[in-house]
Protein backbone atom coordinates (compact mmCIF):
# COMPACT_ATOMS: atom_id res chain seq x y z
CA UNK A 1 0.00 0.00 0.00
CA UNK A 2 2.92 2.11 1.71
CA UNK A 3 4.41 1.92 -2.60
CA UNK A 4 0.99 2.77 -4.07
CA UNK A 5 0.87 5.73 -2.15
CA UNK A 6 3.91 6.76 -3.22
CA UNK A 7 3.70 5.90 -6.90
CA UNK A 8 0.35 8.00 -7.17
CA UNK A 9 1.78 10.72 -5.29
CA UNK A 10 4.80 10.61 -8.26
CA UNK A 11 1.75 10.39 -11.13
CA UNK A 12 0.37 13.74 -9.75
CA UNK A 13 3.77 15.31 -8.92
CA UNK A 14 3.75 19.17 -9.17
CA UNK A 15 4.17 20.32 -12.93
CA UNK A 16 3.20 17.21 -14.40
CA UNK A 17 0.29 15.14 -15.90
CA UNK A 18 -0.50 11.81 -17.26
CA UNK A 19 0.05 10.89 -21.60
CA UNK A 20 -3.03 8.39 -22.41
CA UNK A 21 -1.20 6.45 -25.19
CA UNK A 22 -3.16 3.03 -25.07
CA UNK A 23 -6.26 3.01 -27.22
CA UNK A 24 -7.05 -0.36 -27.96
CA UNK A 25 -5.81 -2.53 -31.24
CA UNK A 26 -9.33 -1.18 -32.95
CA UNK A 27 -8.87 2.35 -31.75
CA UNK A 28 -5.24 2.87 -32.55
CA UNK A 29 -5.62 1.43 -36.31
CA UNK A 30 -8.92 3.19 -36.98
CA UNK A 31 -6.79 6.12 -35.87
CA UNK A 32 -3.94 5.52 -38.24
CA UNK A 33 -5.88 4.69 -40.84
CA UNK A 34 -7.48 8.12 -40.34
CA UNK A 35 -4.26 9.90 -40.92
CA UNK A 36 -3.30 7.61 -43.88
CA UNK A 37 -1.18 5.25 -42.15
CA UNK A 38 -1.62 1.46 -42.34
CA UNK A 39 -2.56 -0.27 -39.63
CA UNK A 40 0.21 -2.73 -39.01
CA UNK A 41 1.61 -3.79 -35.53
CA UNK A 42 4.83 -2.49 -36.42
CA UNK A 43 2.97 0.84 -37.04
CA UNK A 44 0.98 1.26 -33.75
CA UNK A 45 4.90 0.40 -32.32
CA UNK A 46 6.72 2.79 -34.18
CA UNK A 47 3.87 5.65 -33.26
CA UNK A 48 4.32 4.54 -29.82
CA UNK A 49 7.90 4.53 -29.29
CA UNK A 50 7.89 8.36 -31.64
CA UNK A 51 5.51 9.58 -27.98
CA UNK A 52 7.52 7.83 -25.74
CA UNK A 53 10.65 8.97 -27.00
CA UNK A 54 9.81 12.92 -27.47
CA UNK A 55 12.50 14.89 -26.27
CA UNK A 56 12.25 16.40 -22.69
CA UNK A 57 9.22 14.72 -22.38
CA UNK A 58 9.57 13.75 -18.66
CA UNK A 59 10.11 17.18 -17.76
CA UNK A 60 6.02 17.79 -18.35
CA UNK A 61 4.60 14.14 -17.95
CA UNK A 62 4.86 11.50 -14.78
CA UNK A 63 3.76 8.70 -16.55
CA UNK A 64 2.23 6.86 -20.26
CA UNK A 65 -0.30 4.79 -20.15
CA UNK A 66 0.01 2.04 -22.86
CA UNK A 67 -2.24 -1.05 -24.02
CA UNK A 68 -1.25 -4.28 -24.02
CA UNK A 69 -0.02 -5.10 -27.38
CA UNK A 70 2.49 -2.08 -26.60
CA UNK A 71 3.43 -3.13 -23.50
CA UNK A 72 4.79 -6.52 -24.95
CA UNK A 73 6.45 -4.68 -27.80
CA UNK A 74 9.87 -3.41 -27.83
CA UNK A 75 11.75 0.08 -28.65
CA UNK A 76 13.54 -0.47 -32.44
CA UNK A 77 16.75 -1.35 -30.43
CA UNK A 78 15.02 -4.07 -28.81
CA UNK A 79 14.68 -2.74 -25.41
CA UNK A 80 11.26 -3.93 -24.02
CA UNK A 81 8.31 -0.54 -24.27
CA UNK A 82 8.29 -0.53 -20.15
CA UNK A 83 12.00 -0.72 -19.11
CA UNK A 84 13.10 1.91 -22.50
CA UNK A 85 9.85 4.12 -21.00
CA UNK A 86 10.95 3.61 -17.31
CA UNK A 87 14.88 4.59 -18.20
CA UNK A 88 13.47 8.16 -19.42
CA UNK A 89 12.17 8.75 -16.17
CA UNK A 90 8.09 7.96 -16.98
CA UNK A 91 6.75 5.83 -14.98
CA UNK A 92 4.65 3.05 -17.97
CA UNK A 93 1.19 2.56 -17.19
CA UNK A 94 -1.34 -0.41 -18.85
CA UNK A 95 -5.03 -0.08 -19.20
CA UNK A 96 -6.15 -3.54 -17.66
CA UNK A 97 -9.95 -3.12 -19.09
CA UNK A 98 -11.55 -4.94 -22.16
CA UNK A 99 -13.54 -2.43 -23.19
CA UNK A 100 -17.50 -1.01 -22.65
CA UNK A 101 -19.83 -3.52 -23.60
CA UNK A 102 -23.68 -3.64 -23.89
CA UNK A 103 -24.63 -4.36 -20.46
CA UNK A 104 -27.14 -7.03 -20.49
CA UNK A 105 -30.64 -5.41 -19.02
CA UNK A 106 -29.62 -1.76 -19.75
CA UNK A 107 -30.60 -0.88 -23.37
CA UNK A 108 -28.42 1.49 -24.63
CA UNK A 109 -25.73 1.35 -21.89
CA UNK A 110 -22.17 -0.12 -21.32
CA UNK A 111 -20.79 -1.79 -18.29
CA UNK A 112 -16.66 -2.17 -19.08
CA UNK A 113 -15.45 -5.51 -18.72
CA UNK A 114 -12.27 -7.52 -17.90
CA UNK A 115 -12.71 -8.27 -14.08
CA UNK A 116 -12.03 -12.44 -15.03
CA UNK A 117 -8.52 -13.09 -14.52
CA UNK A 118 -7.24 -9.71 -13.50
CA UNK A 119 -5.45 -10.33 -10.75
CA UNK A 120 -3.21 -12.89 -12.54
CA UNK A 121 -2.95 -10.07 -15.44
CA UNK A 122 -1.58 -7.40 -12.80
CA UNK A 123 1.14 -9.74 -11.81
CA UNK A 124 1.98 -10.11 -15.35
CA UNK A 125 2.29 -6.32 -15.79
CA UNK A 126 3.99 -5.99 -12.46
CA UNK A 127 6.65 -8.70 -13.74
CA UNK A 128 6.71 -6.27 -17.14
CA UNK A 129 7.30 -3.45 -15.47
CA UNK A 130 4.26 -1.47 -15.78
CA UNK A 131 3.90 0.95 -12.07
CA UNK A 132 0.28 1.97 -12.72
CA UNK A 133 -3.15 0.68 -14.96
CA UNK A 134 -6.42 2.41 -15.87
CA UNK A 135 -10.03 0.98 -16.12
CA UNK A 136 -12.25 3.78 -18.12
CA UNK A 137 -15.99 3.42 -17.64
CA UNK A 138 -18.20 5.19 -19.72
CA UNK A 139 -21.84 6.76 -19.09
CA UNK A 140 -24.04 8.44 -22.28
CA UNK A 141 -26.16 11.22 -21.00
CA UNK A 142 -29.62 11.45 -22.38
CA UNK A 143 -33.15 12.92 -20.83
CA UNK A 144 -33.50 8.91 -19.18
CA UNK A 145 -29.55 7.03 -18.87
CA UNK A 146 -27.59 7.00 -17.41
CA UNK A 147 -29.59 4.41 -15.38
CA UNK A 148 -29.08 3.43 -11.80
CA UNK A 149 -28.08 0.00 -12.75
CA UNK A 150 -25.55 1.64 -15.24
CA UNK A 151 -24.05 3.53 -12.88
CA UNK A 152 -24.52 0.93 -9.96
CA UNK A 153 -22.56 -1.49 -12.40
CA UNK A 154 -19.76 0.11 -13.51
CA UNK A 155 -18.54 1.56 -9.67
CA UNK A 156 -18.69 -1.99 -8.54
CA UNK A 157 -16.31 -3.04 -11.20
CA UNK A 158 -14.44 -0.06 -10.86
CA UNK A 159 -13.77 -0.81 -6.99
CA UNK A 160 -13.12 -4.77 -7.79
CA UNK A 161 -10.41 -3.30 -10.20
CA UNK A 162 -9.00 -0.70 -7.86
CA UNK A 163 -8.99 -3.08 -5.11
CA UNK A 164 -7.12 -5.74 -7.47
CA UNK A 165 -4.61 -3.48 -8.62
CA UNK A 166 -3.42 -2.12 -4.67
CA UNK A 167 -3.02 -5.79 -3.95
CA UNK A 168 -0.65 -6.12 -6.59
CA UNK A 169 0.78 -3.26 -5.78
CA UNK A 170 -0.01 -1.07 -8.82
CA UNK A 171 -1.74 2.45 -8.72
CA UNK A 172 -5.12 2.39 -10.06
CA UNK A 173 -6.56 5.77 -12.48
CA UNK A 174 -10.17 5.01 -11.78
CA UNK A 175 -12.01 6.56 -14.54
CA UNK A 176 -15.80 6.79 -14.52
CA UNK A 177 -15.87 8.88 -18.00
CA UNK A 178 -19.37 11.00 -18.56
CA UNK A 179 -18.98 11.38 -22.60
CA UNK A 180 -19.67 14.61 -24.33
CA UNK A 181 -22.16 13.34 -26.98
CA UNK A 182 -25.31 14.70 -26.86
CA UNK A 183 -27.11 18.14 -26.99
CA UNK A 184 -27.05 18.57 -22.60
CA UNK A 185 -26.45 21.70 -20.56
CA UNK A 186 -23.24 22.03 -18.33
CA UNK A 187 -25.94 21.55 -15.69
CA UNK A 188 -26.76 18.05 -16.78
CA UNK A 189 -23.36 16.98 -17.43
CA UNK A 190 -22.49 18.35 -13.68
CA UNK A 191 -25.46 15.86 -12.05
CA UNK A 192 -25.02 12.62 -13.80
CA UNK A 193 -20.72 13.25 -13.13
CA UNK A 194 -21.87 14.05 -9.15
CA UNK A 195 -24.03 10.31 -9.38
CA UNK A 196 -21.11 8.48 -10.72
CA UNK A 197 -18.54 9.53 -8.88
CA UNK A 198 -20.98 8.61 -5.96
CA UNK A 199 -21.21 5.68 -6.42
CA UNK A 200 -17.72 5.35 -7.47
CA UNK A 201 -17.07 6.42 -4.01
CA UNK A 202 -19.40 4.31 -2.24
CA UNK A 203 -18.08 1.19 -3.99
CA UNK A 204 -14.17 2.02 -3.29
CA UNK A 205 -15.08 2.45 0.49
CA UNK A 206 -16.94 -0.68 0.67
CA UNK A 207 -13.83 -2.87 -0.71
CA UNK A 208 -11.60 -1.27 1.23
CA UNK A 209 -9.70 0.96 -1.33
CA UNK A 210 -7.22 3.35 -0.28
CA UNK A 211 -7.81 6.70 -1.62
CA UNK A 212 -4.07 7.71 -1.15
CA UNK A 213 -3.01 5.03 -3.68
CA UNK A 214 -5.45 6.00 -6.70
CA UNK A 215 -5.70 8.79 -9.00
CA UNK A 216 -9.07 9.88 -10.36
CA UNK A 217 -9.17 10.27 -13.56
CA UNK A 218 -12.52 12.12 -14.56
CA UNK A 219 -14.39 14.18 -17.44
CA UNK A 220 -14.27 17.91 -16.98
CA UNK A 221 -17.76 19.24 -15.98
CA UNK A 222 -18.96 20.43 -19.51
CA UNK A 223 -21.82 20.96 -21.93
CA UNK A 224 -22.56 18.40 -24.15
CA UNK A 225 -20.70 18.73 -27.86
CA UNK A 226 -24.32 19.64 -29.83
CA UNK A 227 -25.04 22.11 -27.37
CA UNK A 228 -25.43 25.60 -28.46
CA UNK A 229 -22.57 28.07 -27.14
CA UNK A 230 -19.47 27.34 -25.42
CA UNK A 231 -19.05 27.52 -21.76
CA UNK A 232 -16.37 29.51 -20.75
CA UNK A 233 -13.22 27.88 -19.02
CA UNK A 234 -14.16 29.57 -15.70
CA UNK A 235 -17.56 28.01 -15.41
CA UNK A 236 -16.26 24.72 -16.72
CA UNK A 237 -13.32 25.00 -13.84
CA UNK A 238 -16.35 26.44 -10.99
CA UNK A 239 -18.86 23.14 -11.91
CA UNK A 240 -15.92 20.30 -12.35
CA UNK A 241 -14.58 21.76 -8.81
CA UNK A 242 -17.95 21.83 -7.23
CA UNK A 243 -18.77 17.90 -8.11
CA UNK A 244 -15.14 17.42 -7.04
CA UNK A 245 -15.75 18.66 -3.78
CA UNK A 246 -17.43 15.46 -2.59
CA UNK A 247 -13.98 13.81 -3.02
CA UNK A 248 -11.97 13.12 0.65
CA UNK A 249 -9.20 15.23 1.03
CA UNK A 250 -6.88 11.67 1.17
CA UNK A 251 -7.84 11.02 -2.26
CA UNK A 252 -4.04 11.18 -4.24
CA UNK A 253 -4.87 13.35 -7.19
CA UNK A 254 -7.45 14.16 -10.21
CA UNK A 255 -5.99 13.83 -13.64
CA UNK A 256 -8.51 14.29 -15.96
CA UNK A 257 -9.16 13.41 -19.47
CA UNK A 258 -10.09 15.63 -22.22
CA UNK A 259 -13.05 13.52 -23.52
CA UNK A 260 -13.00 15.10 -27.20
CA UNK A 261 -12.61 18.78 -26.29
CA UNK A 262 -10.20 20.60 -29.22
CA UNK A 263 -6.53 20.67 -27.49
CA UNK A 264 -6.57 23.90 -26.45
CA UNK A 265 -10.02 24.26 -24.86
CA UNK A 266 -8.67 21.45 -22.70
CA UNK A 267 -5.61 23.02 -21.59
CA UNK A 268 -7.74 26.53 -20.82
CA UNK A 269 -10.46 24.92 -18.70
CA UNK A 270 -7.46 23.07 -17.17
CA UNK A 271 -5.67 26.02 -16.50
CA UNK A 272 -8.85 27.62 -14.92
CA UNK A 273 -9.18 25.09 -12.45
CA UNK A 274 -5.82 25.92 -10.82
CA UNK A 275 -7.77 29.09 -9.28
CA UNK A 276 -9.61 26.74 -7.38
CA UNK A 277 -7.94 26.15 -4.27
CA UNK A 278 -8.44 21.99 -3.48
CA UNK A 279 -6.94 19.55 -1.42
CA UNK A 280 -5.53 17.15 -4.48
CA UNK A 281 -3.59 18.49 -7.52
CA UNK A 282 -5.79 18.53 -10.51
CA UNK A 283 -3.94 17.88 -13.69
CA UNK A 284 -3.95 15.78 -16.99
CA UNK A 285 -4.69 12.33 -18.19
CA UNK A 286 -5.32 13.59 -21.92
CA UNK A 287 -5.25 11.31 -24.50
CA UNK A 288 -6.81 13.04 -27.82
CA UNK A 289 -5.52 16.18 -26.62
CA UNK A 290 -2.45 15.56 -26.59
CA UNK A 291 -1.53 13.17 -29.28
CA UNK A 292 -3.97 13.87 -32.22
CA UNK A 293 -1.48 16.87 -33.18
CA UNK A 294 1.35 14.71 -33.45
CA UNK A 295 -0.43 11.92 -35.15
CA UNK A 296 -1.54 14.78 -37.77
CA UNK A 297 2.04 16.10 -38.01
CA UNK A 298 3.57 12.41 -38.38
CA UNK A 299 1.18 10.91 -40.48
CA UNK A 300 3.33 7.82 -40.44
CA UNK A 301 6.25 9.54 -42.38
CA UNK A 302 9.71 8.32 -41.04
CA UNK A 303 10.95 11.86 -42.18
CA UNK A 304 8.23 13.81 -39.80
CA UNK A 305 9.40 11.86 -36.43
CA UNK A 306 10.72 15.14 -35.15
CA UNK A 307 7.59 17.17 -35.97
CA UNK A 308 5.28 14.74 -34.51
CA UNK A 309 7.60 14.80 -31.23
CA UNK A 310 7.13 18.43 -31.30
CA UNK A 311 3.38 18.62 -31.72
CA UNK A 312 3.49 16.48 -28.68
CA UNK A 313 6.12 18.29 -26.44
CA UNK A 314 4.25 21.36 -27.27
CA UNK A 315 0.99 20.35 -26.05
CA UNK A 316 2.55 18.25 -23.18
CA UNK A 317 4.17 21.87 -22.30
CA UNK A 318 1.33 23.52 -22.33
CA UNK A 319 -0.85 21.78 -20.03
CA UNK A 320 2.12 21.40 -17.69
CA UNK A 321 2.52 24.85 -17.42
CA UNK A 322 -1.43 25.33 -16.96
CA UNK A 323 -0.96 23.13 -14.44
CA UNK A 324 2.48 24.66 -12.83
CA UNK A 325 0.55 27.66 -12.04
CA UNK A 326 -1.17 25.63 -8.68
CA UNK A 327 1.92 25.27 -7.16
CA UNK A 328 2.86 29.49 -7.85
CA UNK A 329 0.65 32.11 -7.84
CA UNK A 330 -2.53 30.23 -6.59
CA UNK A 331 -1.90 27.78 -4.54
CA UNK A 332 1.50 28.36 -2.71
CA UNK A 333 0.39 32.24 -2.73
CA UNK A 334 3.59 32.84 -3.70
CA UNK A 335 5.42 33.48 -7.44
CA UNK A 336 7.99 30.90 -5.80
CA UNK A 337 7.40 27.60 -7.41
CA UNK A 338 7.24 24.37 -4.83
CA UNK A 339 8.37 21.62 -6.35
CA UNK A 340 8.79 22.60 -9.93
P1 LIG B 1 -9.15 11.45 -24.03
O1 LIG B 1 -8.29 12.48 -23.32
O2 LIG B 1 -8.94 11.42 -25.50
O3 LIG B 1 -10.58 11.53 -23.60
O4 LIG B 1 -8.61 10.03 -23.58
C1 LIG B 1 -8.26 9.82 -22.27
C2 LIG B 1 -8.41 8.40 -21.97
O5 LIG B 1 -7.53 7.79 -21.43
C3 LIG B 1 -9.68 7.75 -22.32
O6 LIG B 1 -9.78 6.55 -21.63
Amino acid sequence: MGSCRQIAQQLVAPGKGVLAADESIATMSSRLEKAGVEATPENRRRYRELLATTPGLADSASGIIFADETLRQTFADGSPFARAVHSLGVLPGIKVDTGAKPCPGLPGETVTEGLDGLSARLAEYAEIGAAFAKWRAVHVITDALPSAGALRSNANALARYAAACQEAGIVPIVEPEVLMDGAHPIDRCAEVTAAAHAAVREELALLGVDLAGIVLKPNMVIEGRDHAGTTSPERVAEATVEVLRAWPDELAGVAFLSGGQPPERATANLEAMQHHRTPWPLTFSFGRALVDPALAAWHGDPALVGAGQAALAERVAANAAAVRRSHTEFVAGTPTAVGV
